[in-house]
């Protein structure tokens, strides 16, 4: 844990303009910073940064926040890790306090795993390369043209064929047999503990920063399975790991795009070959924090996928994924029957990378597939290709593209556009099933509310008379949460809000996105006459509740006088009445 001063101090040094700059241009537009948003794909930019207050807000996303939570969603990093990261730009030292028992106990536990896992891949390593035992894997990556080099980088090594080779090496070397077996990488019988892997080439898993978390391993021949993978452990949690990726990081970093594979050995042959930006998933389908990870370091994706039926359906699956992340998704295709290793064995990288030049976005990929799959030559199966369009299609979140495909499609199904928007209204609630939380509308924006808040934030004059007044006479919803958790917000000595610590402790993204809203677009709020103003959202805030107060009489008027909307509606127009006497 890091000591609150020391999070302040880091606070006080940095400027959020600074920090922000270092991922994305940045140019001034009057009081607030503008640039393209780095969390969500957009041509005209809407990613707010303002100085004053320390804050960011993207309006086309509504990510927001102080300069910690920029790093920490950007680099996919905890608090405190984002602290330490800007502590060490700015120069401070930061010494943690005292770990709690509870606390020292899982960390040592920690180092322990680690520890584990390098022994774990060193014995491996020395297996494969020293002594008789490695020659059968030896031979196997000779003759698919693994030189030393690329078996180095890899970390590549071998499982002998032995019971308990690992067991043995890792109790030789003191390791606590039961954190070993958390690990899953040896196991415990009756009459001892042994191996999980045995007779495998094996592939160490390593997370970002190059730590080894995991280990897949591969027969040297054509038996079954053919890959086993270390389990789910404390270090490794497959759906969120992308293998290869502390290699290809800086390659991505260059050209911001990755290219995604399903195999080891497809990652291998294309890092042989000179292409570096590859990732792959574990011997798993790829998930939703997959595509997330990737769109924290990469603007566009490719996929590359066996050409296979399985293959088919997980680029579609994939490209699902892409569009709620919002990240352009590519589909380079391979001559049929070849993967990446055959296709690079036969062909140099240049081929590669034209066919890479020439890859389709993944949406018309799915399209065409699709048309294949069914012709569209009857009523029929024109109605089941839309049918299975219709909720990928919504996902596309470009306005622009959304038009084209539109066009497209319409085209190649030779029906009109009407036809098809008509067909797509009649789907809706497929809609609300298949895209949860990326087509969140952005919370309803209440012009009045928003200016009250912006006064009360503003000036402290204008808050205590809020407050005096009842904060629940001028606020609903989120913002009258928001404001009560401001109320007792510490102030200033001229009694402003400290707006970038708030950020921190405001804990409903809906609270958080109103925050950062407000706080990046009330310039027209400055040096105003907050009593008059405050006066007039007042009177509108009252009309606005007449008005809903005749609204529920007209419901009640209709409702049944058991039911319980009826009641409700009662008590509805019983709290508007009692505010309405306060105004
Ligand atoms: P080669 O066939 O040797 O080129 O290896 P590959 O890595 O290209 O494997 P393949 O194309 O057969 O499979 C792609 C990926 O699926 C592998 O890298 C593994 O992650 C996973 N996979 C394949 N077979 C198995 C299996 O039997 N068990 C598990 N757990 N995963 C597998
Ligand atoms: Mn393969």
């Amino acid at each position: 844990m890091i000591p609150e001063e020391k999070v302040r101090e880091v606070a006080d040094k940095l400027s959020i303009v600074e920090v922000v700059s270092e991922y994305l241009p940045l140019r001034r537009a009057g009081g607030n910073f503008l640039g393209l948003c780095p969390f969500h794909a957009e041509k005209t930019p809407s990613f707010n940064v303002n100085p004053a207050r320390e804050i960011f807000h993207c309006f086309g996303c509504g990510a927001g926040g102080n300069a910690f939570s920029f790093v920490m969603k950007i680099e996919g990093v905890s608090f405190p890790e984002a602290v330490k990261l800007l502590a060490k730009k700015s120069g401070i030292e930061i010494e943690e306090r005292q770990l709690t028992t509870a606390e020292k106990k899982s960390q040592d536990e920690h180092v322990q795993f680690r520890r584990i896992n390098d022994l774990t891949t060193a014995y491996y390593r020395s297996v494969l390369l020293n002594g008789k035992e490695g020659e059968p894997a030896q031979q196997y990556l000779a003759d698919r043209g693994v030189h030393a080099s690329i078996s180095d980088a890899y970390r590549l090594g071998f499982a002998p064929d032995r019971r308990d080779g690992l067991a043995k090496h890792l109790r030789n070397n003191g390791v606590d047999m039961e954190s070993a077996l958390k690990l899953g990488i040896i196991r415990k019988s009756d009459s001892g503990w042994y191996d999980l892997f045995r007779n495998r080439l094996i592939f160490p898993i390593r997370d970002l920063r190059g730590q080894v978390i995991a280990f897949a391993g591969r027969v040297l021949d054509a038996s079954l399975p053919k890959y086993i993978n270390s389990p789910e452990s404390p270090l490794y949690h497959k759906s969120s790991v992308l293998f290869g990726i502390d290699m290809a990081l800086p390659s991505i970093r260059t050209g911001n795009a990755v290219i995604i594979v399903e195999g080891y050995f497809d990652h291998l042959a294309l890092y042989r070959a000179g292409v570096q930006n590859v990732v792959a998933t574990c011997g798993t389908a790829l998930t939703g924090t997959h595509a997330g990870m990737i769109k924290r370091h990469a603007e566009r994706v490719y996929m590359l996928f066996d050409s296979d039926n399985a293959g088919k359906k997980a680029t579609i699956r994939s490209m699902e994924l892409f569009l709620e992340q919002r990240l352009p998704a590519y589909v380079i295709s391979l001559p049929a029957g070849d993967d990446p290793d055959s296709f690079l064995s036969a062909h140099p990288t240049e081929a590669f990378n034209a066919l890479r030049d020439k890859a389709r976005p993944a949406f018309e990929y799915f399209v065409r597939s699709l048309l294949l799959e069914t012709p569209p030559d009857s009523v029929d199966n024109k109605v089941r290709v839309i049918d299975d369009i219709m909720p990928r299609f919504r996902k596309i979140a470009d306005s622009v593209e959304r038009d084209l495909y539109e066009k497209e499609i319409c085209r190649l199904l030779g029906i009109t556009v009407h036809a098809f928007r008509k067909r797509m209204g009649g789907c809706k609630l497929l809609q609300q099933e298949t895209s949860p939380a990326a087509s969140r509308p952005i919370q309803a924006v209440d012009s009045i509310q928003d200016t009250l808040l912006a006064l009360f934030l503003n000036y402290p004059d204008a808050r205590a008379e809020i407050i005096r007044f009842g904060l629940e006479t001028v606020f609903t919803d989120d913002y009258l949460e928001l404001a009560g958790f401001l109320s007792a917000a510490p102030v200033d000595s001229d009694g402003s809000i400290k707006f970038d610590q708030q950020a921190d402790s405001i804990e409903k993204p809906e609270q958080k996105m109103l925050f950062s809203r407000i706080l990046v677009s009330d310039a027209y709020i400055a040096g105003i006459e907050w009593r008059a103003v405050l006066g007039q959202c007042i009177r509108s805030n009252e009309k606005k509740q007449v008005s809903s107060i005749k609204d529920i009489a007209a419901r009640l008027a209709v409702a049944d006088p058991g039911s319980d909307e009826y009641s409700l509606l009662l008590q509805q127009a019983d709290s508007l009445r009692r505010r309405k006497s306060k105004l």
